[in-house]
């Protein structure tokens, strides 16, 4: 054996030890997913765990919608990694006995700061789509944002449950198609608008790519920008995507569409996608009900900054006028409290219920927002907080 060959086996066998010791991969190894074994829900310890089930019972390409980032993905990266850089300083000999998670969003009382952020094709994890979405917010008491691009007819998803839920509009790709829907959506019982800002042209997503889907939206998601391509076909020769550049929403998103959608909503209108003090002061300035600081979890801009980061200047340049969520990779209990000690009012997930309904339906959408709540109550119990009120900057510790 040559003395490269003897390094090169004993850094792999180090390497090996390494890895096991490491409690991630701990984690991942000790899972009990097979084939052949799919783990009942009360096995998942946390909502990580959910992914690979999902993974495993949906199709490649579904999965890779849900799963996908834009470019090199370092957003979808960086939105988990800047948690690291947070840590928590907890107060002490606080009773805490009573502790109460729940909050007031918009007049309506949530029984934790946790919504669920609008995504496309509910029905690509499960045929029941967004109505099973909608029936497991209900049972948690928490709002689904329910995206222009549902599976399943907004009026259906509005009936399934009485518990409030909010609607995400995308505008266009015209203004009286857009005003349409947002009618149909109050018509049927919405309670806010939610309108994403971020998603103006559409993005490179490699994994599509590889798919071979020529769109952001696979098979099986209806959306209004769908309708206008299947018109367009064959009027336009299409180059093959990555080199086309092309919008699928309202080619003048401003503040101007802004001030007409306040006009017609008649309800709140909150902005998706803010990412800056400048834009989130100017939203402020127009009349916004609220912003959600967003990057849409990695999926437009990529290098766009980690939402956690962005999220101190946003709240300060609000300064208390109107509520800040937040969304973007939010994965534990500590993440969503970070989030609250900076001054979000509450946080969104978009991928985590997705998993939960790949993997079992309506059930696991309930338990993946259980797991959420419970893993918050639980570090507001150790760092000395029973209510979201008493969690303030103070709690944090920047490394
Ligand atoms: C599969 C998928 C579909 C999405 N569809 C929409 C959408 O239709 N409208 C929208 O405003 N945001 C959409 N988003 C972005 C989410 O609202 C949210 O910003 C993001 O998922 C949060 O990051 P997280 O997945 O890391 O929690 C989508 C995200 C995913 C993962």
């Amino acid at each position: 054996m040559t003395n490269d060959n003897y390094s090169r086996r004993s850094a792999l066998r180090n390497l090996a030890a390494l890895f096991a010791a490491s409690p991630l991969a701990k984690a991942q190894l000790d899972l009990p997913y097979t084939a052949a074994h799919v783990p009942s829900l009360d096995e998942l310890v946390n909502v990580f765990e959910f992914e690979p089930i999902c993974r495993a019972r949906i199709p490649k390409q579904n999965y890779d919608f849900i799963a996908g980032g834009v470019d090199a993905e370092w957003s979808l990266r960086h939105n988990r990694e800047a948690f690291d850089k947070i840590a928590l300083r907890p107060r002490m000999m606080v009773d805490t006995s009573g502790l109460d998670v729940s909050t007031t969003v918009f007049g309506d009382k949530l029984e934790m700061p946790i919504l669920i952020a609008p995504t496309a094709g509910h029905g690509l994890a499960n045929p029941e789509g967004e109505v099973a979405t909608a029936k497991a917010a209900a049972h948690v008491k928490t709002i689904l944002i329910l995206s222009t691009n549902s599976t399943q007819p907004y009026e259906k998803v509005a009936q399934a449950s009485t518990f409030p839920k909010w609607f995400q509009l995308y505008p266009g790709p015209d203004l009286e198609g857009t005003r349409e829907r947002v009618e149909r959506a109050v018509g049927a019982g919405f309670k806010l608008i939610c309108l994403t800002v971020d998603a103006g042209w559409n993005s490179h997503r490699e994994r599509l790519l590889r798919n071979r889907l020529r769109t952001q939206t696979p098979p099986g998601v209806n959306s209004p920008q769908s309708a206008r391509r299947r018109q367009r076909e064959g009027e336009e020769p299409q180059k093959p995507p990555p080199y086309r550049l092309s919008t699928t929403l309202m080619h003048r998103l401003d503040w101007r569409f802004f001030a007409d959608l306040k006009k017609y909503a008649k309800v709140p209108v909150i902005i998706k996608g803010i990412m800056t003090g400048e834009d989130a002061a100017l939203a402020v300035k127009h009349g916004a009900d609220g912003v959600v600081v967003s990057n849409h979890g990695g999926r437009y801009l990529d290098y766009a900054a980690a939402t956690i980061e962005m999220l101190p200047e946003v709240v300060k340049a609000v300064n208390g006028r109107i509520p800040v969520l937040v969304d973007s990779g939010f994965r534990r209990g500590t993440d969503i409290l970070k989030a609250l000690a900076i001054g979000a009012k509450a946080v969104c997930v978009g991928r985590p219920p997705l998993w939960g309904l790949g993997a079992y339906g309506e059930q696991g959408v309930v338990r993946v927002l259980e797991l959420l709540q419970s893993e918050l109550a639980l570090a507001m119990g150790l760092s000395g907080r029973s209510n979201l009120a008493s969690i303030d900057h103070s709690l944090l510790k920047y490394q």
